[in-house]
């Protein structure tokens, strides 16, 4: 199994909400989602709490789930801040034991991109079988991967994020590079990072694995889920060819 590469990048959970802080469009779905298929529910990789603390401030019991300490000690100071209860475990997704099973686990925002290999990803989905009740659903959030997008030129760097430094050291700016490697399926992306204007720039690398639909589907079921229904959108609007996202209603089979 690999290990987790991605400590580099959820460094400070400060500068992860400030560059996703115009994010929330999935918040709607998931309560949605807790409404239908009840609680508990566990988040895997719930990072600062993003998704997290609004399902829990909507009175529901939510447990959150991830590997990063930086991201969860901000969940915990932003749920302590707005008075809600959240059980936050510091684990890896792929080995944890929990003394409840739930009626919903989520893996929200691409999260299963961080599997990186097959032994990984089974061990990952035997842990949500184990915490799963009989009737219990787990949903997968998955970008549709875009060739285009994976196959860009390697020497161009694009512009991906602005905002203000958390310690007000002026703006952060990033641009992005990607190579996409189609043997392992792994899209290597580079991060500059600058802050103002004198800032030296520094470089941060994630290693995305890419999970095209079909093999997506497959995994599910080859790993005993059985898919109830799959969505190409926070809308809910059946998966199709050009949809944004692979969003996995599935429950043991
Ligand atoms: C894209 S963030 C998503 C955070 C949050 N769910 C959200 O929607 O904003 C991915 C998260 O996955 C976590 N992560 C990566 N590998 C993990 C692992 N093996 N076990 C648990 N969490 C992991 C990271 O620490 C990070 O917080």
């Amino acid at each position: 199994m690999k290990t987790c590469d991605c400590e580099d990048i959820y460094w400070d959970g400060r500068h992860y909400d400030k560059k996703y802080q115009d994010l929330a469009e999935d918040i709607p779905f998931y309560l949605r989602q807790v409404e239908k298929y009840g609680e508990p529910v566990l988040e895997l990789a719930c990072g600062t709490g993003r998704v997290t603390i609004p399902i829990a401030e909507k009175g529901f019991d939510i447990t959150g789930l991830d590997i990063s300490e930086p991201m969860l000690a901000l969940a915990k100071e932003k749920a302590a801040e707005r008075k809600v209860d959240v059980k936050w475990i510091l684990a890896d997704y792929r080995d944890f034991k929990l003394d409840t099973k739930f009626n919903l686990i989520i893996i929200p925002f691409n999260s299963m991109a961080h599997i990186l290999d097959l032994e990984s990803l089974n061990a990952c989905f035997s842990r949500v079988k184990e915490h799963l009740t009989a009737s219990g659903r787990f949903i997968v959030d998955y970008f549709n991967p875009r060739l285009d997008f994976l196959l860009r030129d390697p020497s161009s760097r694009r512009l991906i994020k602005e905002y203000p430094d958390p310690d007000g050291k002026g703006i952060v700016v990033i641009y992005e590079t990607n190579v996409y490697d189609a043997v392992t399926q792994i899209n290597r992306i580079k991060w500059y990072y600058k802050i103002g204007d004198e800032g030296k720039e520094w470089i941060k690398e994630l290693n995305m694995r890419i999970y095209y639909p079909q093999e997506l589907d497959e995994l599910l079921l080859l790993n005993g889920f059985k898919i109830e229904v799959k969505y190409g959108n926070f809308d809910e609007t059946p998966f199709e060819s050009q949809s944004p996202k692979q969003l996995i209603v599935c429950r043991k089979s």
